[in-house]
């Protein structure tokens, strides 16, 4: 059985689907490797180093996709990478399922079986295939990084003869995995560091990396949905947050938002009047920006400057640590490539939760649930 990692064709993807280290976990279970010449430049791996790991090097997408049993990708496959998927291969990636369910539904017409890594059940069983966190971790610590080289002000106190600079205030909005590594992060820059999240359960955690959780009077208790992801909230309860939240937004240096529905637009958690009363000098880095933004003045990609405060809603922060995020990644699909496979073949249990639970098209059909749902498929 084939498996095929191609060069990834979105503006800025630096990452790779398929290096050495998950390669060897593959080849154990004895199945051949291939990728697209050039796939893992950005990643730090060149064809020479794939060869000598005795991963073929294809020169085109469409020469390898069409040998290939199974593709592993990073982001979901454009319309031009779909048309030369063959029937019947076998497709693990990103696939913003409940985003752009559109995918599924071109996925599905192509005759792919294809799994999103956004739908592995969150369960301890699958936490070596959890792409979302592997990632996430990443965007969290490089969010920290951006935030320190773009605000006007240094992160940590620094004792000097004419002086000491205090530390930085740094809030973060949203505990889940990128915003806990956010804190850990900003916490080693020497910040002074507090976070805010609509599930009362990360308290705990926030507080053991050395952050201070901001209590807000709002009712939390229902806040936690299935998977233990926040459930969305109403517009009346984001309004009062967002009045009670402005306030510690205010006192910012530097606002790391992470807050995020699956499935839903982001929930907006700071106003155009909240950015006008933050100290000039400031920064936002909204990791929500690619479905929506925390921030009402984010643009997706680009640096918006509002009263002195800097608004950047970087998309892809992971690709700017590909060598180590495409490490990860790979791994996590090496996981679940691996989950799938029995005897050399790829055989599906549908009645496995990880395998029911990531599994998006099969047979012509889009048979996730909750992404015929989205394509009104009922
Ligand atoms: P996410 O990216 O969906 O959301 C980020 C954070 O935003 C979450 O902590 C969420 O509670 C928070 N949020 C949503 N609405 C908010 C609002 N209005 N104000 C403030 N914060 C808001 O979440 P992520 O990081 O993917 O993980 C969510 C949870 O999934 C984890 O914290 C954990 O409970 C669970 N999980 C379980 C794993 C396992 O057991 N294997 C692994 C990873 C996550």
């Amino acid at each position: 059985m084939l498996v095929v990692a191609p060069k990834e064709t979105v503006p800025g993807e630096s990452r790779v689907a398929l290096v050495p280290d998950a390669a060897r976990a593959l080849k154990k279970a004895g199945l051949e490797l291939a990728v697209q010449a050039g796939a893992g430049y950005g990643a730090g791996v060149d064809d020479a180093t794939y060869e000598r790991e005795q991963i073929g090097v294809v020169a085109d997408a469409a020469a390898l996709f069409g040998k290939a049993d199974v593709v592993l990708k990073v982001q979901p496959p454009s319309d031009a990478e779909i048309a030369t998927l063959r029937r019947g291969s076998v497709l693990l990636s990103f696939l913003r399922p409940l985003d752009e369910p559109q995918i599924a539904a071109r996925l599905a017409q192509a005759g792919v079986t294809s799994f999103a890594l956004e739908l592995v059940p969150r369960i301890t069983r699958a936490q070596a295939m959890d792409a979302l966190s592997s990632q996430a971790s990443l965007a969290g610590y490089r969010a920290v990084l951006l935030a320190g080289a773009t605000a006007a002000k240094i992160l940590p106190m620094m004792t000097t003869a004419a002086g000491t600079i205090a530390a930085a205030r740094v809030l973060v909005i949203g505990a889940g995995v990128a915003g806990l590594q956010a804190i850990a992060t900003a916490r080693r820059l020497g910040a002074v560091v507090e976070a805010y999240d609509t599930r009362p359960a990360v308290k705990e955690q926030i507080e053991s990396l050395g952050g201070r959780f901001v209590e807000l009077a709002l009712d939390t208790k229902d806040a936690e949905g299935a998977g233990g992801y926040a459930k969305a909230q109403s517009e009346e309860f984001l309004a009062k947050q967002r009045e009670l939240l402005g306030a510690r937004v205010k006192l910012a240096d530097a606002v790391i938002s992470t807050a995020a529905v699956p499935g839903a637009r982001a929930p907006l958690l700071i106003d155009a009047e909240t950015v006008a009363g933050m100290k000039p000098g400031s920064v936002i880095v909204d990791l929500a920006a690619a479905t929506g933004g925390n921030c009402a003045l984010t643009k997706v990609d680009e640096t918006v400057v509002a009263h002195g405060v800097t608004i950047l809603g970087p998309s892809n922060l992971p690709s700017g640590a590909a060598v180590d995020a495409s490490r990860v990644y790979a791994r996590n699909l090496a996981t679940l490539l691996l989950h799938l496979v029995k005897d050399g073949a790829i055989t599906l249990d549908l009645e496995d939760e990880i395998t029911k639970g990531a599994l998006v098209t099969q047979d012509g059909q889009v048979v996730h649930p909750a992404v015929r749902a989205k394509l009104g498929l009922g």
